[in-house]
């Protein structure tokens, strides 16, 4: 189940064969089908949809409002041929009472996260008939750009439009400040990035209070060297750095992405983006970062050019502590490298 400001997306059931029917048999609505469906067609739909839940584990689904459970159409991911692929598309569907209102456009953009997030489909297509343009707007309302125009004995001519996975990223992630959110955000966020081992909180919990405390006490500093990082503007992680040690070095302080938005790139985008604004430093000779041979990070750290440089034995708090690992970008000699 998908949800939206106004709108859940769940499985078709057999109950929506009236709702649906009323929209697929419309004339106006199909205008750019090769004809309105009749009741068989309708059921066919609704088969076809079940199938794609189990073989997939995706479909086309169900768009109900929120308010009132009202079925008013469907959008969803099936595999659909576009120019002899079988390619992942987001099709979409709306009564026609609710048109212009950003339905499908709601519709369509939860389903491109969803499938970001949940599959491993680099690029997501949006096809149709090119006289169809409320969805080609759509497609591009959904961050999409036309890819292929191509003869289709269906269509004359259907339009293909696309996103990659690093457009989507550079769509849905944005970077803002942290005192754009309350106190207690940066504190609430390193205590989810760190819960998948309960002996870290036992470890930390005093120090990332003291961080967040220090920050929010500090505006100024917090805003300087530090940001948060947004999924649709929803804050999913920060990073913060150490700016004292100019023009030696500038340290990395915390960064940490919230558990259930790991593993997408997103950690990757927060360290390159505050390495960005760290390179703008006149004059700064390294940026540093230590971190701990236990966590996944160092593999983050070093996916953006930082390089090991010594390895310390953790005389550790706990057990459970790795080594300490420092790495380290040496900026001069990039600079030189350049040259
Ligand atoms: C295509 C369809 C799903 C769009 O639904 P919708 O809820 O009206 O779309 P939205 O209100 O979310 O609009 C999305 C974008 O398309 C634009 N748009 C929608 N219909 C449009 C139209 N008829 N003409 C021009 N632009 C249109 C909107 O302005 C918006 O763009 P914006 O964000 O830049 O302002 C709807 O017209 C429909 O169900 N059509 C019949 C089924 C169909 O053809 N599906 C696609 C099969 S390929």
């Amino acid at each position: 189940m998908i949800e939206t400001e106004r709108l859940l997306l769940r499985e078709y059931t057999p109950d929506d064969f009236d709702a649906l029917y009323e929209i697929v048999s419309d004339p106006e609505t199909m205008a750019h089908y090769p004809a309105p469906f009749d009741e068989e067609r309708t059921r066919r739909w609704i088969d076809w949809n079940f199938e794609n839940y189990a073989k997939y584990g995706f479909g086309l689904w169900a768009a109900v409002l929120k308010e009132t459970g009202e079925f008013i159409g469907d959008c969803g991911l099936t595999l659909q041929n576009i120019d002899g692929e079988m390619l992942p598309e987001i099709g979409y569907h709306i009564h026609k009472k609710y048109w212009r209102r950003g339905f499908a456009k709601e519709a369509a953009q939860a389903v491109r996260d969803w499938t970001f997030l949940n599959t491993k489909y680099n690029v997501l297509y949006s096809y149709m008939k090119y006289t169809n343009e409320g969805s080609w707007r759509t497609a591009m309302a959904n961050g999409m750009k036309k890819v292929k125009e191509y003869p289709d004995p269906k269509n004359t001519i259907s339009y293909a439009f696309a996103i990659t996975r690093e457009e989507w990223r550079r769509a849905v992630l944005s970077f803002r400040k942290l005192t754009d959110f309350g106190r207690d955000i940066m504190y609430s966020i390193l205590k989810d990035a760190y819960s998948f081992d309960e002996r870290c909180a036992q470890c930390w919990d005093g120090n990332w209070r003291e961080t967040d405390d220090f920050f929010f006490d500090h505006p100024e500093i917090a805003d300087k060297y530090g940001f948060a990082t947004c999924f649709n503007g929803e804050p999913i992680g920060f990073i913060c750095w150490d700016p004292r040690n100019r023009p030696e070095y500038v340290e990395i302080g915390h960064n940490a992405i919230r558990t259930a938005w790991k593993g997408n790139g997103f950690g990757k985008a927060q360290l390159t983006e505050a390495l960005r604004r760290i390179r703008e430093y006149a004059g700064l000779k390294e940026i540093r970062v230590r971190t701990n041979s236990n966590l996944i990070a160092p593999r983050n750290y070093e996916s953006v050019g930082f390089v090991l440089y010594d390895r310390k034995e953790n005389p550790g708090e706990t057990a459970f502590s790795g080594d300490d690992l420092y790495y380290r970008i040496q900026l001069q000699r990039e600079q030189m490298g350049n040259a």
